[in-house]
């Protein structure tokens, strides 16, 4: 009988490093290479598409290049093996957990294998250049927009995501900096409704003292040896 009944999990940017994704506040860091309010903000969008298209063109180029780490795959093992309920809410937009197994993902900031129509408004799966100005495949309009989350824009799924922090008995907190919100309250979220909290994260985030418990190091290495100690009850 495992001790905890119902998880809820929250990576970031750092789960995917080790499989050769640049996270964006270490650094050499996106951040430090592009400016947010250029390439993932409406307003920046607004003023030069191009730049914006071609940013997340070649972000879903490097996507295509990678693989999933042993952090995603021992998730997708959680997902399989671990008898309560389990909800694993990513920020990161690629689909590295997929991959690696895990069936049921939440991407509160979207998904780079996403299309969002300007016109329609709907969504499609999308693995190819957006720059060029691909018609809708619903609507046939060029207005196709990356389906990701920019600032100033509500993350998605936000009502699922609340509801199962305020009940849920763990909330784990994987390779992120805590540096933007909401995600970065969900932790004091989890503790209102008494759940333990775990960080795992290369060093202290931003966040660190809001957590119960924090262990440093790899996500390769510190999520395996955690879902191994979860299962073993
Ligand atoms: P950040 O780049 O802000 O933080 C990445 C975190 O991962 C840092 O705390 C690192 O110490 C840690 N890290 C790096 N390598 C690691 C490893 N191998 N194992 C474990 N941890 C490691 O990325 P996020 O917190 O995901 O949003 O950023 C949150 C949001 O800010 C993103 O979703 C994106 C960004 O702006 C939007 O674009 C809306």
């Amino acid at each position: 009988m495992a001790e905890f009944e119902s998880i809820v999990i929250l990576t970031g940017a750092g789960i995917s490093a080790e499989s050769g994704i640049d996270t964006f506040r270490d650094a050499g860091g996106l951040w430090e290479r592009h400016r947010i309010e250029d390439v993932a903000t409406p307003e920046g969008f607004a003023r030069d598409p191009d730049l914006v298209l071609g940013f997340y063109d070649s972000r879903r180029e490097a996507l295509a290049k990678v693989e999933p780490n042993p952090a995603h795959r021992a998730l997708a093992r959680l997902e399989r093996e671990f008898p309560g309920d389990l909800l694993l809410v990513t920020q990161n937009v690629d689909d590295l957990h997929k991959r690696a197994g895990s069936s049921e993902v939440l991407h509160m900031h979207g998904e780079l294998l996403s299309a969002l129509c300007t016109s329609c408004e709907m969504r499609t799966p999308f693995d190819a250049t957006m720059s060029n100005r691909p018609p809708c495949p619903v609507c046939q309009a060029p207005t196709l927009r990356p389906d990701v989350v920019w600032f100033g824009e509500m993350p998605y799924q936000m009502d699922r995501i609340y509801a199962a922090l305020g009940k849920c008995d763990l909330f784990v907190s994987i390779g992120t900096s805590g540096a933007v919100y909401p995600a970065a309250g969900f932790v004091q979220e989890a503790r209102l409704a008494g759940a333990a909290t775990l960080e795992l994260n290369l060093e202290p985030s931003e966040g660190s003292h809001f957590f119960a418990e924090s262990r440093h190091g790899p996500a390769g290495q510190l999520v395996p040896e955690w879902v191994e100690e979860v299962l073993a009850g």
